[in-house]
């Protein structure tokens, strides 16, 4: 008998934490579909999270991001990658705990840091001190992702396949 997975698993956790990328090696092993919140809030609005964060700004953002959240965990159970901020709210927090189960990707500062640093996708890291912005973030952030059903730590060097296998067996 294969595995059965009863509810959908949300991977959340900050912005470099590897968030897409285990989840998607993660959903490959365990036979699921991978779905990824801020990939379909691209693809609705044809623009990327950077030119809707211009555009729209960040309230426009979270309202569908909340949209799309309800609305991917409508489907079959499966791997949804969330985007950093997701959590934070209580009503996406409400969300996925009614549909799924949390999984927080915990990286310390430095290895976000070193994923981040030379991206410049990501909106609310334009600011004249990037590095303080992300930690001040992540200090704020981490009381919300203490929150998650699993907490599964990430440490630099193991790859995306070692984190997959340790979000799977936990
Ligand atoms: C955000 C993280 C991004 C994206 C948006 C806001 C955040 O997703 O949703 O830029 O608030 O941390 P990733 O965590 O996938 O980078």
């Amino acid at each position: 008998m294969g595995w059965v997975l009863k509810k959908t698993i949300v991977m959340v956790g900050m912005m470099g934490a590897g968030k897409t990328a285990v989840g998607r090696a993660l959903a490959a092993e365990l036979g699921v579909p991978f779905l990824d919140s801020d990939h379909e809030i691209e693809a609705a609005a044809n623009m990327s999270i950077a030119e809707i964060f211009d555009r729209d700004g960040e309230a426009f953002f979270r309202a569908r991001e909340t949209e799309v959240i309800q609305r991917l965990l409508e489907s079959a159970p499966c791997v949804l990658s969330t985007g950093g901020g997701a959590y934070l709210a209580e009503r996406n927090r409400g969300l996925i705990s009614d549909k799924g189960l949390a999984v927080w990707l915990n990286a310390d500062l430095e290895l976000l840091w070193n994923r981040v640093r030379h991206r410049d996708t990501r909106p609310l890291l334009r600011t004249p001190d990037p590095r303080g912005t992300l930690r001040d973030l992540y200090l704020a952030r981490v009381p919300f992702y203490e929150q998650a059903d699993v907490s599964v730590p990430a440490e630099q060097g193991l790859s995306v396949q070692d984190m997959a296998e340790r979000v799977a067996r936990a």
